[in-house]
Order: structure tokens, then sequence, then C-alpha cells
């Protein structure tokens, strides 16, 4: 499975967003993480469905990657699939039922993502493991750009890393949070092919060297 680069735009600048998302695909990432943040499930607030079909208006073709801190979700769920989502991806908290979340998102044939906080058991994976095409490890706590890494979750990606190859079926192992130069191919060992990263993308002037960079830490572990 080829390693995913997928760049957060909460650390683009909002004020050129489409500019910004042009240019680091044209740098080489695979697809855009947007993290949607509701003031409640966590303190941050960011943007709403409006923003993903403001990019695809613009022309992105890219998939889009939808991070939703949102409680409750479902609500919002349907918005975001017509705004041109690619993959939705959810927390187990966040929802009262998981099995309802996970065929509504597949009612709109997005694809379907679940978040696993540092502190949430992975024992939520396995019950649905079949029917999701993303598990999003949290290498931070949700809410801010630029955390530290949490070294501890090393071993509960290997876990689910381990879980997903017993399965016939193509699941991306993705972490998000704290994800740069160093941390990296840390996460690539424990498992992860999918990597989602703000700060270190967009605090980079070049997007191209940054992301060739990411690659060659990866090359490592090829
Ligand atoms: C955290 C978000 C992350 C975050 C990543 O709640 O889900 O996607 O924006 O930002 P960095 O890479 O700066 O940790
Ligand atoms: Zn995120």
């Amino acid at each position: 499975m080829k390693y995913l680069i997928s760049p957060s735009i909460l650390s683009a600048n909002m004020a050129k967003l489409g500019q910004e998302v042009d240019d680091v695909i044209q740098a080489g990432a695979d697809m855009i993480h947007i993290d949607v943040m509701d003031n409640h499930y966590v303190p941050n607030l960011t943007i709403g469905p409006f923003v993903c079909e403001a990019l695809r208006k613009y022309g992105i073709k890219a998939p889009l990657d939808v991070h939703l801190m949102i409680e409750p979700v479902d609500a919002i769920i349907p918005a975001f699939a017509k705004a041109g989502a690619t993959c939705i991806t959810f927390h187990p908290e966040a929802t009262p039922n998981i099995q309802k979340t996970i065929e509504l998102i597949k009612t709109y044939h997005c694809q379907v993502g679940l978040a696993i906080n540092p502190e949430t058991s992975i024992d939520y994976i396995k019950p649905v493991l079949d029917q999701l095409n993303l598990i999003l490890m949290m290498t931070v706590h949700p809410g801010f750009a630029g955390q530290k890494f949490i070294t501890d979750v090393l071993p509960k990606i290997k876990a689910v890393r381990e879980l997903i190859d017993s399965q016939n079926k193509k699941i991306r192992l993705s972490v998000d949070g704290g994800i740069n130069i160093d941390t990296i191919a840390q996460a690539a060992q424990a498992g992860a092919d999918t990597f989602a990263a703000g700060s270190a993308i967009f605090g980079e002037k070049d997007y191209k060297k940054i992301i060739d960079q990411f690659r060659s830490q990866l090359k490592h572990n090829d």
C-alpha cells in the first residue's frame, strides 16, 4: 500500500485557501485533511461544509478527508457529503449509535473513517472493522494544531495494524497530530500508511521540499 500525505488546512493561510490547497497538491500531497471543530466536542471552532463546497467550486479534485470533531455528529453528515467530502471520519464518543452513523455516511457514498483519541479504547474498532475505509489514530488530543506527538499511542497503532492485517479488506491506517520530519518514521514503523499533518507542512515556505522530506523518511521504512 502506498503512503499517503494529507495536509491539514487548519494551519493553512485561510485568507487564500484555494491557492494554498492547489499549492500543496502541486507539491505532492495525496489528499486534503479538513478539521471540523464545534466548540463542544472540542474547545476550538473551525469550519463548516461550505468550505468543502468552496474548494470543489474552486476546482480542487483531490480527495477531501473530512475529520469531524463534532457532537452530535449525524445531523451534519449529509451536508458534508453534498459539499464534496470523499471520506468522513467521526469519533465513536460523538454518536449514540456507531453503526447508524456508518450507515448514514455510506448512504451518501462516502468512505467511512473512525477516529480514536489517545485515551480511547481500540475496542470500538473490532465490531465495525469490515465497514471502515480508514482508521484515524489521534497522536495528539483533538482540538488544536501544533501539539506534540504522543509516543504512548505507538503500541496502539501497532495493535490496530495487526487488526487490519487480519482482514482481507484494504483499510487505511492514518495518524493525525504532531506529525513532522522526526515523528513520521516512528508512526510508519508502527504501521501507519497515511499521515495528516498541518503545522509541519504549512509552517514551511517550500511545501514540495517538506513533502519530499516526509517521503524520504518513509523510504527507509519500505
Ligand atoms: C487536531 C487535528 C489535527 C491537527 C494536525 O485536533 O485533528 O488534524 O490539525 O495539526 P498538526 O499537524 O499541527 O499537529
Ligand atoms: Zn484532524
